[in-house]
């Protein structure tokens, strides 16, 4: 709870926070970095120049002090869940919150000028470090669980030890510990973050991986799409460089699994709902189901370019065989006939877009999504108006943001 007197001052001064976000951010970040070049190397910097990050850091702040003075009813539990996972699995530390409250508190003073007096410093201080505490001890919940050791780093040297094409645009990378020592175990849903060195001197790059394989197995496996710039942007950093660069016997620096959302939740009917790469999650947990619960009804909906865009689908025939209560719908915007391994299965395949109203749904289903943002908002808005609960839909963001509330 913030103190009285600093709550009527953010509350004063949040319309002018809020109008000027941007200029603040922007202000921020060219402080901190300018003052603590080491931590461009944690940093995404493909959403540091499509601003995304950005965004979501000021966005989250003005968030937590509109819920703090009354003025937002939104659930911050969920907010805050998936912030110290994202956080946890790139290994920041309390003493970083100390350099971005520093930084962040001084861009406030530079772009509101006079109108911030020791007053106003004093009450976004005080909102700042109520949001940093919070995180910070989810943070460190999450290391000790993880067995990260306290001061400890969460990097740990990972062998390639398969590499396998899946489709043009996708490969698929398994994984051993380069130290022989356990296989960590992870939840369906889990991401680990993946450290880079490019090369060109262009410094260390960090990106989020879905396991796409069965938790317990004797290798993880990670399943990366390439992604291509369009309209002049450039190619994907760090997936590029996957696809080039890293051959089997090579290592990969890796956290351990981190991760709010599970793909397997409650233990009736489940429904697993994916477009293009996204499908990394529902992967996991058709094999992870496979093994710990065979019987159970699964439902997979997945949205793909066309057959031959669709990674892993030469797993389904196994997984079909695994798992008797397993029904596939697929939906192809450009069906190319390359489904014919399918034919003998329960899969449907559907010319065109995914339809929500056609998605077969029990009333006492659980749903995880996870694709491109539009994809989940318009499937997501299409259950909700179907009256299934919000409640029990799970999504997955590949990048910063969450879902729309609005659908
Ligand atoms: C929880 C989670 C799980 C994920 N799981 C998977 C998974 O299982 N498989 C998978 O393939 N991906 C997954 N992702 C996505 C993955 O983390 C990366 O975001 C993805 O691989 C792209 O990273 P990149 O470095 O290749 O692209 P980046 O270099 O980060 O570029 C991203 C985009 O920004 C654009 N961009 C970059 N610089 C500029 C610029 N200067 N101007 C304009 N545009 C620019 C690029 O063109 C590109 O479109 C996941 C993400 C999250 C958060
Ligand atoms: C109260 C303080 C903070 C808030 C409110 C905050 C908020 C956020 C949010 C909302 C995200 C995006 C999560 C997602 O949806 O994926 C994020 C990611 C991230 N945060 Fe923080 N953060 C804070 C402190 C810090 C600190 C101290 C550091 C380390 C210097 C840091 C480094 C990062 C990085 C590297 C990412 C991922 C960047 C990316 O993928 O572009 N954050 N943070």
């Amino acid at each position: 709870m913030l103190t009285e007197s600093s709550a009527a001052v953010v509350r004063a001064t949040l319309p002018a926070v809020q109008a000027h976000g941007a200029a603040i951010t922007g202000r921020f970040y060219q402080r901190m970095f300018t003052a603590h070049p080491e931590l461009l190397d944690l940093f995404n910097r493909g959403n540091q120049a499509t601003g995304a990050q950005q965004a979501a850091l000021a966005a989250a702040v003005v968030a937590y002090a509109e819920h703090l003075v009354g003025a937002s009813d939104v659930p911050w539990g969920p907010i805050l869940d998936r912030i110290a996972h994202k956080h946890a699995s790139l290994g920041i530390t309390p003493a970083q919150y100390t350099i971005v409250g520093r930084h962040l508190l001084a861009a406030v003073g530079e772009v509101l000028g006079d109108a911030v007096t020791p007053e106003v410093v004093a009450a976004w201080d005080e909102t700042y470090w109520l949001l940093a505490c919070e995180l910070v001890a989810r943070e460190a919940r999450l290391y000790q669980g993880a067995g990260v050791a306290e001061g400890g780093s969460v990097w740990r040297a990972w062998r390639v030890v398969e590499r396998i094409r899946e489709t043009a645009d996708v490969v698929s990378f398994g994984l051993e510990p380069a130290d022989g020592g356990d296989v960590p175990g992870f939840v369906p849903g889990q991401y680990v973050s993946v450290a880079v060195d490019l090369d060109g001197g262009r410094g260390q790059q960090i990106r989020q991986y879905s396991l796409s394989g069965r938790p317990g197995a004797a290798r993880w496996r990670i399943t990366v799409k390439r992604v291509r710039g369009v309209t002049g942007a450039p190619d994907g950093m760090v997936s590029t460089f996957l696809h080039d660069r890293v051959a089997v016997g090579d290592t990969l620096r890796l956290s351990p699994p981190f991760g709010e959302v599970s793909a397997v939740a409650g233990d009736g009917p489940l429904v697993l709902v994916s477009a293009g790469i996204g499908l990394t999650p529902a992967m996991s947990a058709l094999e992870h189901l496979a093994v710990t619960a065979p019987q159970r009804p699964v439902t997979l909906v997945h949205a793909d370019r066309a057959g031959t865009a669709h990674a892993l689908r030469d797993e389904l025939p196994r997984l079909h065989h695994a798992l008797p209560n397993l029904r596939t719908a697929l939906w192809y915007e450009d069906p190319d006939g390359a489904d014919g391994s399918l034919t003998e299965l329960p899969v449907r395949v559907t010319p065109g877009r995914v339809d929500p109203e056609l998605i077969p749904l029990a009333a006492d289903a659980h749903v995880h999504l996870c694709g491109p943002l539009p994809f989940m908002n318009q499937v997501r808005g299409g259950l909700l108006r179907r009256g299934f609960p919000s409640d029990r839909i799970a999504y997955e963001v590949f990048g910063p943001g969450m879902l729309r509330d609005a659908e």
